[in-house]
Formats: structure tokens, sequence, C-alpha cells
């Protein structure tokens, strides 16, 4: 008897599975005057979206957009016909492109206060919606070494005794211990796929740099280049003491920042050469010398326009620093206004090293008045137009700048407040999810790591498009494509080999499909 039913549940779980999609716990919408929707997580209730492999023949469908619908899961079925759609995409699995490393977003000290401001219940939903298998799968973060302008209070390690070239004084702060250590290890809990944290210095303590002050214009004093990259060491050693191991490091955040005294934030100057430099005769050495020799050295870390100056400058002057170095990090802040043409006078150049994309948020210009922007679609749209636009000029990843702030865009002791995916509401004891967030799952959650781009190309009669499109080859042996459709609702064809799909767009809506790659 037992077996005979045994048989029959496993008939019936089979059954199930192919023909439904599994149930997910939908938005729980909260709409915002003018703008698109929130989606609400208290303790009792937070949304979650589950991945559907897609069956033999069938593509699977997952819409947001801005007329509020968030990760609609739908299913369709291949076809030979033609379809009468007027605008074709096709995809070319066999025209590859750059690996993929993640996406993600930072654990600043502020994020951490906020998620650890909430009930353990509410800490672990948030955690479970970025990271989790339910949640967008998140498999990279970025995290300051010390403070950044996302803390408290400005702060560095080892801030006394002054001039301690030794570093006899390196120790956690209590924002380590309190607040990102507890963070990373609720993450760790969570995560299917290891987690490559980026970490990043803003400012060395002042008696490193040349103002001895954390703000304004500075640079590393020259006696303390060697001590500048034991620092970066010191943490590594640190920080994988305490169970968070680092996969890479960046060579200072936004150093032209400290070079015009553009941020009223903890910074520090560079010059391209003398970074160069750095790298070549103490950075470069003392990690490829360590046990930490296989850490990641990322340079950049700055905007657009900076990076064809990175390595050219160091190759005229400083070329072995180049040995050192993995990438370039890039960050989002004038992208509207420097096209991404720019990457290609580095990948066309040096195929061998990563661009990797390490910092962005909406709200961080002084004419936009409202930092936290609740349910805006623009932002999402402004998220998901630059995606496109690094992954197609092979960008590696993209991370996303404080995983969670509160509902003025802090805590910041400078008063540098931005908008977040995700906005705690402590005095509630609730999140809401905004449209960024789901801008954000609707890459990171389908392109696993080691996911390939590949050619995906619009054949279009006389339109101008208003699609934005990406394609990958998983390591789950799928094909994934992504489209952003910024006009009206419409239905195209999506042709793979002999192979058509129908694919109902709807109006300012974001789109990602899924199927099996070796069905043609
Ligand atoms: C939490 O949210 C759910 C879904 O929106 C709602 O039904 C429930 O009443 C809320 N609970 C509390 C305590 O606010
Ligand atoms: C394909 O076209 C044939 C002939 O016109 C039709 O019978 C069939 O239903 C179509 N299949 C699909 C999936 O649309
Ligand atoms: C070590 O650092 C801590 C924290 O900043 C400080 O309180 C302490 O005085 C320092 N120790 C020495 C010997 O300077
Ligand atoms: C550091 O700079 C800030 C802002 O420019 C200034 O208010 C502060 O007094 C300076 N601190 C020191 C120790 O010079
Ligand atoms: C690497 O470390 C060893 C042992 O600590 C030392 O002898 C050697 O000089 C170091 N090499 C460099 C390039 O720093």
């Amino acid at each position: 008897m037992v077996s005979v039913m045994k048989i029959f549940a496993l008939v019936f779980i089979l059954f199930t599975h192919t023909k439904y999609l599994c149930a997910d716990k939908p938005c729980a919408v909260r709409p915002i005057e003018k703008q698109s929707v929130v989606c609400v997580c208290n303790s009792t209730y937070c949304d979650d979206v589950i991945r559907n492999h897609p069956a033999y023949g069938t593509f699977v469908i997952y819409t947001s957009s801005q007329s509020g619908l968030r990760f609609k899961k739908s299913v369709g079925h291949w076809s030979d016909n033609l379809t009468s759609s007027k605008t074709t995409l096709y995809l070319d699995p066999s025209k590859q492109y750059q690996r993929i490393e993640g996406f993600g977003g930072s654990v600043t000290d502020s994020a951490a206060i906020n998620w650890r401001s909430l009930s353990p219940v509410l800490q672990d939903y948030l955690i479970k919606s970025y990271f989790s298998e339910n949640g967008l799968e998140y498999n990279m973060v970025r995290t300051p070494i010390g403070g950044s302008d996302f803390s408290v209070r400005p702060y560095a390690y080892n801030e006394l005794p002054w001039g301690d070239a030794r570093l006899t004084n390196f120790t956690f702060s209590p924002e380590d211990i309190l607040y990102k250590i507890p963070m990373f290890k609720s993450i760790f809990k969570v995560a299917k796929t290891p987690i490559h944290i980026v970490a990043t210095t803003w400012s060395p303590p002042p008696w490193m740099k040349t103002n001895q002050n954390y703000s304004g214009f500075s640079q590393l004093k020259p006696e303390y280049y060697q001590t500048y990259a034991d620092y970066h060491l010191k943490f590594l050693e640190m920080y994988n003491a305490a169970g968070v191991p680092i996969w890479g490091i960046t060579t200072t955040n936004e150093p032209i920042n400290g070079i015009f005294g553009l941020a009223p934030f903890n910074s520090l100057g560079w010059t391209m050469r003398e970074m160069g430099k750095w790298i070549e005769q103490n950075l470069g050495p003392t990690i490829r010398n360590s046990t930490f020799s296989n850490v990641k050295i990322i340079t950049g870390d700055d905007q657009r326009l900076t990076i064809p100056y990175w390595f050219n400058v160091m190759l005229t002057y400083h070329p072995k620093a180049l040995d050192y170095i993995d990438g370039l990090g890039v960050h989002y802040y004038t992208d509207k206004f420097v096209p991404p043409q720019i990457f290609d006078t580095v990948t066309l150049t040096h195929p061998e090293k990563f661009i990797l994309a390490t910092e962005a948020c909406e709200g961080s210009f002084p004419w936009e008045t409202q930092k936290v922007l609740l349910g805006s679609w623009n932002r999402a749209k402004s998220y998901i137009i630059d995606i496109f636009q690094d992954l197609n000029f092979n960008l590696v990843g993209w991370i996303d700048w404080n995983l969670c702030l509160d509902k003025k865009g802090g805590p910041n002791w400078a008063s540098n407040y931005v908008d977040s995916p995700i906005i705690v509401d402590k005095d509630r004891q609730e999140f809401v999810k905004q449209p960024m967030f789901y801008a954000m799952g609707h890459f990171s959650k389908f392109v696993p790591r080691d996911s390939v781009r590949i050619e995906i190309t619009e054949k279009q009669s006389f339109l101008p498009s208003s699609l934005h499109k990406t394609a990958f080859l998983t390591p789950r042996n799928t094909i994934v494509a992504i489209i952003y459709n910024d006009g009206s609702e419409r239905t195209i064809d999506l042709q793979n080999g002999k192979r058509h799909a129908m694919l109902p767009l709807e109006a300012h809506s974001i789109t990602t499909v899924e199927f099996s790659h070796t069905y043609r």
C-alpha cells in the first residue's frame, strides 16, 4: 500500500511541477501617487520569487512594469511558425562575449545599521530578499574598509597612535562587530553561491594624509606608501579571521575626489601616475607576496570618464603596475553624460583585464531634492538602461550601493543622502522594496556567475527602436534574454535557430525570458 501511495505522490508531484509554476508570494502593493508602486514587507509578510527551470520546449517569462507588475510569471511554447510581429530579436549563441562575475549591493555601516534596526524576522526577510533562492540571488557585495560617508561618524582603522607606521593598533571598529560582520554572517547563511566581496578604502587615518583630515584636498604622504599597502593587507587578515573572506580590493574609492576637492566626505586623492607607483612598488608586491595573493586588485573605482587614463598613464610611467592589476572598477554617476563606448579603450586593448561596475545609486545630484523617491519607475529605468549599456560593452558585473537606507536616505555623517532599492522604516517595523530592487533582480537572479553574454540583434523595418536587450548562455545550460520595452504594449518575435517565441511585452516593462539551450 505504502509504495503505491508513494508512486501516486510522485506522479502527482511530477504532474504539478511540469504543468504549473511554483507559486511566488506576490508583492504587497502600496501604490505611490504619481509614481509606480512599492512592495511592503512587515513582520508577517514579504514577497518572494522562485525561478522555474524551463521545461523542454517552453520558455518562462518574468515581467515587471511601471503599471505595477513585479516578477509576473508565465510560460509559453516555442513554435516553428513565423509570427506576424513587426519586430524580431535574433539570438546567436555561437557569438560569445564576456564571462559574468556577478551582481550585488553594498554592506556599508549605514546599510547594516538600518538592517539591525529591524526585528529579527524582518532582518531575515531583508537578507533573503537579496541573497536567497527565493530572492534576487545576489552573489557580490562591496564593503568599505573602515568608514565611508555612509557611516554615522568619519573614522578609519588605527587612527591612534598618531604616525604608527607599523599599524600596531589595527583592530575591528564597533561598526564591524555590531553591524557589518553580523550582516555578512546572515548573508552567508542564505546564499547558495559564494559571495564575492570587494573591499574599498575611502580614507586612511588622517595621519597618513597631507591634510591630516578625512575629507578635502589630500594625498598620501610618501613616507606612508608601504603603510597604506600594509593597511589593506591587515584588513584582509582581520576580516578573514572573522570568517568574512575578501575576493577583491579596489585601490581607493573615487581617487580624483581628493585631487579636486570634489567631495565633502572621506576621500584620498591620487593622480594616476602616483597610483601606478604605489601599486607597482607597494600594494602589488605586498598582496601578491602574502597568503592573500589571489585577491583581485581592481584599480580605477571612479567615473566612466577616467577609464581610458588608468592604463594609459600606468603604461607610460609604471608599466609593471599592470602586472598586478586584475581589472578596473567604474562608478555610475556620470553615465548619462559619458557613452559606454569609452569602455572599448580598455576592453579592446587589454582583453585580459575585466571591468566591473562597483557603485551606483539614484538621487545623488544636488538638484535631485528628493533623495528617496518612493515608487519611482524612472529611477528603476535608469538602473536598467545603465546595466544594459555596461553588459553590452563587456562589463563583468554590476554592484549597487547601499543595500538599504532609512526614509531620509541615510544615515550619512556628511549629509550626502541618496536613494536605495530597499527603504527601511524602523518606527513602523517594515521595509519597502523600490522598483529599483526588481530592476536589479531581472539581471541578478537569472544571470548566474560564469554565464557568457551572447549576441542578440533586432530586425526592425523603419521605426526607431524602443527596445533595449541583452542575452546570456548560463551554466544551467539555459539561454536568458532580458528586454526593456520603453514604448507601449506590443508583442515581439524572439527567434532562436528556426524556432519562434511570441513574447508579449507590457508598456514600460522589463522582461526576462529563460529557456533550455539544447532545444532548437
Ligand atoms: C503585513 O502585511 C500583510 C500583507 O500586506 C497584511 O495582510 C498584514 O496585515 C500586515 N501585518 C501587519 C502586522 O501589519
Ligand atoms: C502553426 O501553423 C499551423 C498551420 O498554419 C497551425 O495549424 C498551428 O496551430 C500553428 N502552431 C502554433 C503553435 O501556432
Ligand atoms: C588604539 O585604538 C583605540 C581606538 O581608536 C584607541 O582608543 C586607543 O587609544 C589606541 N591605542 C593606542 C596605544 O594608541
Ligand atoms: C577637517 O575638515 C573639515 C571640513 O573641511 C573641518 O570642518 C574640520 O575642522 C577639519 N578637521 C581638522 C582636524 O582639521
Ligand atoms: C616576499 O616575502 C618573503 C618572505 O616574507 C621576503 O623574503 C621577500 O623579500 C618578499 N618579496 C617581495 C617582493 O616583497
